[in-house]
Parts: C-alpha cells; sequence; structure tokens
C-alpha cells in the first residue's frame, strides 16, 4: 500500500508574496498541482499534504478532493518533524507498505522517476540522489568503501571533507511505512539548525540492517525547487522547452522552440505547424496538417484536420471543423462550433452560436448565440444583436443566406432559407425565405446644400 507525503509548509520568503510558495504556479497551474498529478500516476492509497504557512489557502484550494488529506505543522521544526505530522494518516495494510515523501515546490518530478524510485528500494529504503558541480546548500550522500549508502550529511553540520561529496540528496525518497514511523520517533535535532531532519532515517535505517540504495532523477529539471521567483521562471522554461522537445520528437514542426508555450495538454495530429508566440490552455487538440499563425492563444479547443488559424486568433473554448480558415485577429468565444470549411476572418467575434458548413464571416462582425446554416454570407460590419438588457436571444439564419455589410438582427430573430438582406439592413421582423428584405429609408439628395464652414 502505497502513501505519498507531500511536505508544503514551508514559507516561501524569497518568493516575497501573500501566496502560499506551493500554490505559486508553474505552466498556469500551482507547483502543488503539478506534483499530486504526477503522484497520482503512482494509484497511492492515500496522499497526505503538510501545510504550514497559508495553510487554509492551500487547503481551500485542493478542498474535497477524495484521495486526499492535510496534516498541520505548527510551527516548522524540519523535514522529519514534518513528516512525523503526517503519521497518523499513513495507511497500512500488506506487506508492501510503503510511503513516498515529495516535495510541493519541486514540481516536475516524473512519475517514470518515482517509479525507478519505487523499484530500486526493493523492501528498504530509496533515496533520490544527483551528482552536482556545485552541491552547495545540499545533503551529502556518503557512501562507504564498499559504495553502500551510509547516511546523509546536512549542509551545514558536513565536515570539510564530506563538503567535498558532489552526490546530493534531493530530498525524495521512500521508505517502508512501520519502519519510517519507528526511526521518525528516534530522530533528534541536535545539530547545526536544530531542525528534525527527515535525512537522519537514512543513518537509523542501515543501523537496523535495513538495505538504503539510491535512483536518479531522468533528467536534471526533474529536481529543481522553486525559492524564488527567477528559479521559478528558470524552471518554467525549461519545462517549456521539455514540452517543445516532446512536440518535436511527435513530429510537430514548431518555428521556434523557445517561443512555445502549453499551460495544460496539447495533442497534435501528423504534420501539424505551430508558428512563434502562441500560448496554449487547458486540452487542446490539433488534427492532421493544421497550421497555427504567430502570436495566437488557444484554450480548450478542438481543431479538425487541414484547418489554419492565422496570426493574433484568440480562441476559447471551442470547436474548429476541417479545413476552416480562422483569424488573423479572430476571436471564439466559448460554445461555439465551426462546421467544415467555415470562414472567420478578422475582427470577427462568434461567441456560443453553431456555424454550417461553407459559411463566411470574413470581417469585423459580432455573431453571438446564433444558428448559422450552411454557405451563409455574413457581409462586413454585421451584428447580431443578442442582447436586451436583461436577456439574450438566439439568432437563426438558414442555408444560403446573405446578408449585407452593416446590418443588424435584432434577437430573437430568423432569416429564412435563401434569403438576402440588403447592405445596411436593421432586422427587426423575420426575414421570408428567397426574398430580398431591406429596411433603410428611401435615398435623397437636398440640392443646394452647402457643406458648413469655420468661423472666422
Ligand atoms: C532538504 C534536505 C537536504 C536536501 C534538500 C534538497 C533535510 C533535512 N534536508 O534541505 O538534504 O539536499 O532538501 O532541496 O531534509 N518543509 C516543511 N516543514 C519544515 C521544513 C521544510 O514542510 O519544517 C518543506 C519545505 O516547504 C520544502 C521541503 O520541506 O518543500 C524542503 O525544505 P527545505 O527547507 O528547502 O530543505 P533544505 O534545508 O533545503
Ligand atoms: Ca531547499
Amino acid at each position: 500500500m502505497l502513501n505519498v507525503v507531500i511536505l508544503a509548509a514551508g514559507l516561501g520568503k524569497r518568493m516575497k508574496s501573500d501566496l502560499p510558495k506551493v500554490l505559486h504556479t508553474l505552466a498556469g497551474r500551482p507547483m502543488l498541482g503539478h506534483v499530486l498529478d504526477s503522484a497520482r500516476q503512482l494509484d497511492p492509497a492515500r496522499i497526505t499534504v503538510v501545510v504550514g504557512h497559508g495553510a487554509e489557502r492551500v487547503r481551500a484550494q485542493y478542498e474535497g478532493e477524495p484521495d486526499l488529506c492535510f496534516a498541520l505543522q505548527q510551527p516548522q521544526q524540519g523535514t522529519g518533524h514534518a513528516v512525523q505530522q503526517a503519521v497518523p494518516q499513513l495507511l497500512e495494510g500488506d506487506t508492501n507498505d510503503v510511503t513516498l515523501v515529495l516535495y510541493g515546490d519541486v514540481p516536475l518530478v516524473q512519475p517514470e522517476t518515482l517509479r525507478r524510485l519505487l523499484t530500486a528500494r526493493g523492501q528498504g529504503v530509496a533515496v533520490l540522489t544527483e551528482i552536482l558541480a556545485d552541491a552547495t546548500g545540499y545533503g551529502r550522500i556518503m557512501r562507504g568503501a564498499d559504495g553502500k549508502v551510509l547516511r546523509i550529511v546536512e549542509h551545514k553540520d558536513a565536515s570539510e571533507a564530506e563538503l567535498a561529496v558532489h552526490e546530493v540528496n534531493t530530498g525524495m525518497l521512500a521508505a517502508p511505512t512501520a519502519r519510517l514511523k519507528d526511526w521518525l520517533g528516534r530522530i533528534g535535532n541536535r545539530n547545526a539548525q536544530g531542525e528534525y531532519y527527515l535525512t537522519d532515517i537514512v543513518g537509523l535505517a542501515v543501523a537496523d540492517g535495513v538495505p538504503v540504495q539510491a535512483a536518479h532523477p531522468a533528467a536534471a529539471w526533474e529536481t529543481l525547487g522553486v525559492n524564488s521567483r527567477a528559479q521559478q521562471v528558470q524552471l518554467e522554461r525549461a519545462w517549456q522547452r521539455e514540452q517543445a522537445r516532446r512536440q518535436l520528437e511527435a513530429g510537430v514542426t514548431l518555428a521556434d522552440s523557445e517561443r512555445f508555450d502549453v499551460r495544460g495538454s496539447l495533442i497534435c495530429g501528423r504534420d501539424v505547424f505551430i508558428d512563434v508566440g502562441c500560448v496554449f490552455e487547458g486540452l487542446v487538440e490539433l488534427g492532421d496538417g493544421v497550421q497555427v499563425g504567430p502570436y495566437s492563444v488557444l484554450r480548450n479547443m478542438t481543431v479538425a484536420a487541414g484547418a489554419r488559424i492565422e496570426a493574433y486568433s484568440h480562441l476559447d473554448d471551442a470547436r474548429v471543423g476541417r479545413d476552416a480558415r480562422i483569424g488573423p485577429y479572430a476571436r471564439l468565444r466559448p460554445g461555439t462550433t465551426l462546421a467544415d470549411g467555415v470562414h472567420i476572418g478578422n475582427f470577427v467575434e462568434v461567441k456560443n452560436s453553431a456555424v454550417g458548413k461553407d459559411s463566411k464571416a470574413n470581417h469585423l462582425s459580432y455573431v453571438g448565440d446564433a444558428d448559422v446554416g450552411e454557405r451563409v454570407n455574413i457581409g462586413a460590419g454585421t451584428i447580431t444583436c443578442n442582447y436586451d438588457g436583461a436577456n439574450k436571444w438566439r439568432t437563426v439564419i438558414e442555408d444560403d443566406v446573405h446578408i449585407g455589410s452593416d446590418s443588424q438582427l435584432i434577437a430573437p430573430i430568423r432569416v429564412g432559407r435563401g434569403a438576402t438582406l440588403a447592405a445596411g439592413t436593421t432586422l427587426r421582423r423575420d426575414a421570408p425565405p428567397d426574398q430580398l428584405t431591406l429596411s433603410g429609408s428611401k435615398q435623397r439628395s437636398v440640392e443646394g446644400w452647402k457643406r458648413p464652414t469655420k468661423k472666422k
């Protein structure tokens, strides 16, 4: 039975923020959310988050998630003391009880690495370690002449010879739950920092004849912690570079892998092209051959094969059909479904509307709460007046309608199949099918009229 304990009680003083450190975001979501994601990939029986500074806000954000519970550490007396607070929450039940300790401010540890740590353990203890050129500040891994791990010495407690060791403790470890409880009860705080060190369990395990193994992360960024805004932005870039690497490996073309941001998941078909400066949020799916122009934002979008999104488009919670053309400067808002071959051009906003096959709105229009049929042409400057100041109403535009430029359709209203609206029509009643409807007053010219001149 696997327990995961996530340490998240620290202050994060160097963030200079009112927000608890683990709620600061990486790739658009709280650091703690990333750690929870990785932990959940391992199917733990329970995850216990040790909270302290900003405990209420952390709790409030994750309240109600059934596999999660919280332990309060107040005051903070070290990592060993932190895990001790979680002890009452640890579940036990079989011969393979194990507790995995993670840090809430080390957000990018990957499930693969954690699996490797759990496997390395056998029935004993495993610590995640790595070799660093500059080991300053880290706990050092002490090994015997036979190469076996003996104990961990914190930087502040280390001798000159111990400081020369470059193998460091990342902080993540796995230990048999019952033994861990016992060792935690036996650690003291007589050290340079007067803290209860979790790392002291390693020496206790060795003394008890429990083997201690070391495992290593697949990538260096997996074990990087965030203590400052500078570290946060560095890790953000490292992660975005990794996302870019994964897309390239999957066959996506990126105009520049350094100017590419995924804040969620991006799933691409074959031969997708993504230009510079795009941001993908939530779940975005791009079909085969989709092209995304520069500086576009796509949030919770499905874009079907062959569609092209031109520069500076902002697309939020919508579906785009095959071979559609969107933008430049288009805006799609939630609840929009565009069928195959639809064209939505510059400065066109579409909200909560369905637009049928091969219909076009190419310039400067607002289509809101509308059902638009197939092969409809919506002229420049057309507005669906969907809001009467109190309620929203629908506009229905049937197949093969042509709407002249600068028309207003005052909802609720219907334009019949094959109808044409003259330019500048203000439509207050339904337009019958197959006819021309116009609303403007008769055109006239005033003879002898003089343009006003400036007073001297
Ligand atoms: C710890 C390790 C060190 C390792 C380093 C890696 C110990 C004694 N030392 O040192 O070997 O090289 O991490 O970064 O474990 N926390 C609490 N409550 C506390 C203290 C810490 O929840 O009372 C949390 C922090 O919020 C943080 C994590 O534990 O997420 C690590 O704490 P930190 O103070 O950064 O540990 P270090 O002293 O750097
Ligand atoms: Ca640290």
